[in-house]
């Protein structure tokens, strides 16, 4: 049975160990009930992935099962928590690859039948989201959220911790995807986005004028499909059997800049519509691609102009991790814990 600390006046804290295995990274982290943060261990896979340009789940579900347990063991240990001492174990079990969600639903399921404690199963995205109220230390809601990284692009409104509803989403590539394939477009390597943003800051953003989609109609939707086979034109022409990515220079760093600028406009633009449409103040921005400094920018630009407070984590809490699954505190204290037959989703609706 797990052990519980004091806290001061004879209540008890209740220490969490979280899983999160949706996609590429294996983690686990160790909070408290108070949202104390104790431990935060990611194992990336990149290195696994990075010759087939992207993520491959079976590559992903396999690596999960190695690293998982040593992941966790790291997790404990760096937070001074042993297992007995775990009160309740979080996991994310949508949306993801449903083979990479299986591990972690899986060892999350095991380890709080052997402990004799409950499962509370958030959602990945909404957790994305939470991480912007970990970092801050204190209420973030309502807000309007924005979640974009390799997996994901997405607008929530955030009435609440447990009352998010998706506004919008992306109807082909996420953005993150989109700056990984426009990265393999150019010969840049994966991950993309890190790549493109540094080749785009010797290029010219209005070089190309590359579709922004959606971008001047109310839709609190995404595309960047066509934006990807246009850079992809732009480069190569209309023939793309042989093509080749283009020599390093001008040419090369303009195409960078160009398609960055598109995405970003897009991102920014949505943002602006999905404040204005909700009337919220506040915005709170998650994943990867909110490590961009462009976007950044435009984002801080859009809040000053709408007269809306904007919450990006630090790194280690905007990339997948363990701790946003803190979210799970939330609906512990509701009691709303997992069914014994919690089941990996892959989507989320
Ligand atoms: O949230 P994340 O670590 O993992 C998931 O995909 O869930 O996001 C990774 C994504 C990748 O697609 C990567 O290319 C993108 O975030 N990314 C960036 C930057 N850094 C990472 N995109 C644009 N600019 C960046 N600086
Ligand atoms: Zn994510």
């Amino acid at each position: 049975m797990a052990v519980h600390l004091a806290r001061g006046g004879g209540e008890v804290v209740t220490n969490f160990l979280a899983i999160e295995t949706s996609c590429d990274e294996t983690a686990a982290a160790v909070f408290t009930d108070e949202l104390r943060v104790m431990s935060n261990v990611v194992a990336s896979q990149t290195g696994l992935h990075a010759k087939f340009g992207g993520v491959v789940p079976e590559i992903a579900s396999r690596a999960h099962v190695r690293s998982l347990l040593p992941v966790v063991d790291e997790a404990l240990s760096r937070a001074g928590v042993s297992l007995a001492q775990v009160g309740c174990i979080a996991v994310h079990n949508t949306p993801g690859l449903v083979g990479a969600l299986l591990v972690g639903v899986s060892a999350a399921k095991m380890l709080a039948a052997g402990l004799g404690v409950p499962v509370v199963a958030v959602n990945h995205v909404q957790s994305h989201i939470y991480a912007c109220r970990l970092a801050a230390g204190r209420d973030i809601f309502p807000c309007v959220g924005l979640v974009v990284s390799g997996g994901h692009t997405a607008l929530l409104r955030c009435d609440s911790p447990l009352a998010m509803t998706l506004l919008g989403g992306t109807r082909d590539d996420a953005a993150g995807e989109a700056f990984d394939k426009v990265a393999a477009i150019l010969g840049l390597g994966f991950p993309g986005g890190p790549a493109v943003e540094r080749e785009a800051a010797a290029g010219d953003a209005a070089a190309f004028d590359f579709p922004r989609a959606f971008v001047s109609d109310g839709r609190l939707e995404f595309s960047f499909s066509g934006l990807k086979t246009a850079v992809l034109y732009a480069c190569h022409g209309q023939d793309v059997s042989r093509a080749t990515p283009p020599p390093p220079g001008k040419r090369r760093a303009d195409l960078a800049a160009s398609f960055q600028a598109a995405v970003i406009d897009v991102l920014a633009a949505k943002a602006k519509q999905a404040l204005r449409q909700t009337g919220l103040k506040r915005l709170a921005v998650g994943g990867g691609v909110s490590a961009n400094q462009a976007l950044r920018a435009a984002l801080a630009a859009v809040c000053e102009k709408e007269g809306a407070e904007l919450f990006i984590p630090p790194m280690n809490l905007c990339t997948d991790n363990a701790a946003m699954a803190a979210l799970a505190v939330e609906k512990w204290k509701r009691g709303e814990f997992a069914p014994p037959d919690l089941d990996a989703e892959p989507n989320w609706l």
